[in-house]
């Protein structure tokens, strides 16, 4: 009676001491990976966002682990998924991920692939939440970001307001509501998957009040839109200073040897 007493806690002893080693020696968890890493892109759901991330969800291209796992290791540019061309490109995530974190990625991709992508987007924040006038003043940065983060019209056109920084530094902002939806994009801009923006807010993020108010302002901003005329008008004034600083640089560069050469031709008469 004894023996078995001591058999039975010298065996409950050595799981108790095992559970720890065994929950240690688990393989990464995928979903919680996706979570983290990719669903700021691809959705919680894997449903994309319209045109700018491809559905992950009812893709069969996402269901083939190999390719799933290159695309994760290498990055994917300029693909045609299920007929939509991605003018964005996924970065590489091979050297932020293990190979064992990548693999279970992949297989809770694989598994997201073969459910449908929802039609309705979850909205983290009910639209209609957030002022549009406490938001109008923080992208133009009337009111401070809270966090000390530089207003978005620095980069960024929306509504009446151009960029201050000049063009190409932030897309103009005149269908993110569209695209994204207010919620989803209120959440996006408190914890943005865009790389610019990554870097410059990692350290000050927008808080999620207001990211509701932005949204708001720019939902209010594309409601009201008349037909932006703005962003191409100041298109067609760069292109007209642009071919300016061409034919000064064809007068100066292309003709400027042309006459050495003429010179010469002259001098060996
Ligand atoms: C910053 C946004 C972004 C993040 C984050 C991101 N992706 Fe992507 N992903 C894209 C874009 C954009 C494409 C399409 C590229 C193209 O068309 O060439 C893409 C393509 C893919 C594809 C290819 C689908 C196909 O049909 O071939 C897979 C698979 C994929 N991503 C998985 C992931 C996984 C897994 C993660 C997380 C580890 C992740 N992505 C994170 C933007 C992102
Ligand atoms: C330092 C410059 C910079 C600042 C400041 C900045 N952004 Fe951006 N933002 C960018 C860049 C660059 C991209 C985009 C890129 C891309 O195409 O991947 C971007 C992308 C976006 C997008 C996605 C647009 C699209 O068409 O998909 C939204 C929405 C956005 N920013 C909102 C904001 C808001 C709101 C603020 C203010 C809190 C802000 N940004 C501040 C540079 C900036």
């Amino acid at each position: 009676m004894r023996r078995t007493i001591s058999v039975i806690v010298t065996v409950v002893t050595i799981m108790a001491a095992a559970a720890p080693v065994a929950a240690y020696a688990q393989t990464p968890d995928g979903q919680d990976i996706y979570n983290r890493r990719c669903a700021r892109c691809h959705k919680e759901d894997g449903r994309g966002v319209p045109n700018k991330y491809p559905p992950l969800a009812g893709n069969p291209d996402a269901a083939d682990r190999d390719h799933v796992i290159d695309v994760v290791t290498n990055g994917l540019e300029g693909k045609e998924i299920l007929g939509v061309k991605y003018d964005r490109k996924m970065r590489a995530f091979g050297n932020r991920l293990s190979p064992e974190e990548i693999e279970a990625v992949a297989d809770y991709v694989v598994q997201l692939s073969k459910s449908a992508p929802s039609q309705t987007p979850t909205t983290t924040v009910p639209a209609g939440e957030g002022s549009v006038a406490n938001g109008e003043a923080l992208f133009v940065g009337t009111t401070p970001l809270r966090n000390g983060g530089p207003a978005c019209v620095a980069c960024h056109a929306a509504g009446t307001y151009d960029r201050l920084g000049g063009p190409g530094l932030g897309p103009g902002l005149y269908t993110a509501v569209a695209d994204y939806g207010q919620g989803d994009l209120a959440a996006a801009i408190a914890d943005p998957p865009w790389d610019p923006m990554i870097e410059v807010f990692v350290d000050r993020p927008v808080t999620s009040q207001e990211a509701a108010d932005l949204a708001a302002y720019l939902a209010d901003a594309e409601a009201n839109a008349t037909t932006g005329g703005t962003p191409v008008d100041l298109l067609a004034v760069l292109g007209l200073v642009g071919m300016v600083v061409l034919f000064l640089f064809t007068l100066v560069v292309v003709r400027g040897p042309q006459r050495l050469y003429v010179q010469k031709l002259r001098s060996a008469r």
